[in-house]
């Protein structure tokens, strides 16, 4: 007999634990899957603990997007739902009330659009509509005939003629969805756009060089990203770099002010949370398939029930860093951009505040244990 309290179970109901998974370097690397995923995620879905997936990419619909790494992971017996995917632009949906007509750069030159329309957006326009409308504004483009008739839309319809000027209307915001598949050209729209009259083709302003002319936003800023090749690659974030080492040469070393979204920014986190949240709920609901919330952003949630939430990614500077800002455990694994020796080359280097383990299912593995 003894006098003591009994200690509360350390154990943590698994409903309460949550995971953000990255997918470049996590899950897969380029065309190729990680194969310790399937069993990890399998293993959360069958015993309904909640999860997202969190990823810099993009450039095609969040549905496509599952239904490709269902096929590559063979999921089909625990499919991964689209209410669970964020891509760096998929909390770009909530901004379709304040612009309208949208230059959208980089992707999958027959997909991006058709995401930017999916979430809403009025008029959405590719820089090959512009070109096909102007080719001299870009004399060294690489699309073929054939390309800028399929992937375009017809001048008249994008209203981007600068020799007609009753047929070139103002954008009203440019949206980089994913890296630039014909960098120089886009480039050079983008410099024209943000340097012009309010947004319209083919005009220089004069004044007014402290701000762009129209807002631009970078869906991600990842300097690096893993995939099939041997060494990291350059991702958006090397874009942005040029972009704005060139708007600053063309404005007198002035900064390009921009909105940044995807990890490692609290903008990304706050809408994960969201989902993961909302997710939990459509799982206890078994309402697995009504859309999922359109968070604002911004808007962190209020109550979050979970008591662990594990960001499991590769990249130092993008998911750990991210994670660990927003306060949620971070685990690095080691099968994308990190590599053992990283901390010792570069030790300003974000490290994971849980720990770093040589793949995804070790990661999951590792947080289960601490809350059993
Ligand atoms: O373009 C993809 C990349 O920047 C990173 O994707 O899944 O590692 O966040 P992810
Ligand atoms: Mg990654």
């Amino acid at each position: 007999y003894t006098t003591e309290k009994p200690k509360a179970p350390k154990q943590v109901k698994k409903e309460d634990i949550g995971f953000a998974f990255d997918i470049d370097g996590v899950l897969i690397r380029g065309k190729h899957p990680i194969k310790e995923a399937t069993e990890a995620l399998s293993f959360l879905s069958a015993n309904k603990i909640p999860f997202v997936l969190l990823t810099n990419g993009g450039g095609v619909l969040e549905a496509d997007r599952v239904a490709y790494l269902n096929k590559l992971l063979h999921l089909e017996k625990h499919p991964i739902n689209q209410n669970q995917i964020i891509q760096s632009h998929t909390p770009l949906r909530t901004l379709i009330t304040k612009h309208h007509r949208v230059l959208v750069v980089g992707g999958p030159a027959d997909k991006s659009r058709a995401v930017a329309k999916h979430y809403g957006f009025q008029e959405v326009l590719r820089p090959v509509d512009i070109i096909r409308a102007n080719p001299s504004i870009c004399p060294y483009h690489r699309y073929t005939k054939k390309e800028i008739q399929e992937w375009s839309i017809p001048p008249n319809v994008a209203k981007v003629s600068v020799d007609d000027s009753s047929c070139n209307e103002p954008i009203d915001s440019i949206m980089v969805f994913n890296d630039p598949r014909e960098l120089f050209s886009d480039i050079q729209i983008i410099i024209d756009l943000l340097n012009s009259e309010f947004g319209q083709l083919g005009t220089k302003r004069i004044t007014g060089k402290s701000k762009p002319s129209i807002p631009i936003i970078f869906s991600n800023d990842d300097l690096y990203w893993a995939n099939d090749f041997k060494l990291p690659r350059l991702g958006q974030g090397a874009v942005r770099t040029a972009i704005e080492a060139l708007y600053a040469k063309t404005n007198d070393g002035v900064k390009l002010q921009s909105t940044v979204l995807g990890k490692p920014f609290r903008v990304s986190y706050d809408y994960a949370h969201h989902i993961l949240i909302d997710w939990r709920h459509k799982l206890q609901t078994g309402d697995v398939n009504t859309d999922a919330c359109l968070p604002e952003l911004n808007d962190p949630p209020i109550n979050s029930p979970f008591k662990n939430i594990y960001m499991v990614g590769d990249n130092p500077r993008s998911d750990i860093k991210g994670g660990n800002d927003y306060g949620w455990n971070t685990i690095l694994v080691r099968t994308g951009v990190y590599r053992d020796g990283d901390f010792v080359v570069d030790p300003s280097l974000p490290k994971p505040n849980f720990g770093i383990a040589d793949n995804v299912q070790e990661a999951v593995e590792q947080a289960l244990k601490a809350n059993d």
